[in-house]
């Protein structure tokens, strides 16, 4: 059986999108946009504001902003490569929201995120916690433009 790929992400300006599609385009896979169903403004995303969206969001862990879309056909993959842009030096919490509306038994999770500068820290173990299911975990990297995507991959295949 083929090792079918989705490449799940979230993007709030474009960087992680961009570096999904070069990471779907390398390793073959579909590619999958965790939407918020409501979606960011630039004052949500707003980190010096501390009343914004984000702010509040990323300051309360129980906090789950709702997916726009499901994927459409999650038990026919095998690997799912997630990547997501590190807010307050964690995973945005509809990552949260994204891992806890599947079952992943069975499959292999590589995170990847981009970020400002930090790097993934321990926002991949804590989204590992959030996983229900016996599911591989791959360790975390940091992707932060599409040129790194190849190393990313090669490493996975
Ligand atoms: C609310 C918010 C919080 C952020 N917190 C961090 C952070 O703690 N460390 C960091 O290096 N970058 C931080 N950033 C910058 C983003 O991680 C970075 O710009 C990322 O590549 C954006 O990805 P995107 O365009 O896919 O949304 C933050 C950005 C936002 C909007």
């Amino acid at each position: 059986m083929a090792n079918k790929i989705l490449v799940a992400y979230f993007s709030a300006s474009g960087v992680t999108k961009k570096v999904s599609e070069e990471i779907a385009r390398l390793s073959g896979g579909d590619l999958f946009e965790i939407e918020a169903a409501e979606p960011y403004t630039e004052a949500d995303l707003n980190w010096t504001d501390n009343r914004s969206r984000s702010t509040l969001e990323m300051k309360d862990a129980s906090v789950r902003p709702a997916i726009a879309k499901t994927v459409p056909d999650m038990d026919g993959y095998d690997t799912v490569i997630l990547g997501y842009p590190i807010w307050w030096g964690v995973a945005p919490r509809i990552i949260d929201t994204f891992l806890e509306s599947y079952d992943f038994s069975g499959k292999t999770i590589h995170p990847f995120c981009t970020s400002g500068g930090s790097g993934i820290g321990h926002s991949d173990e804590n989204l590992h916690q959030r996983v229900k299911g016996d599911v591989k975990w791959g360790r975390g990297k940091q992707v932060n433009s599409p040129g790194e995507a190849k190393n990313f991959v090669d490493k996975l295949m």
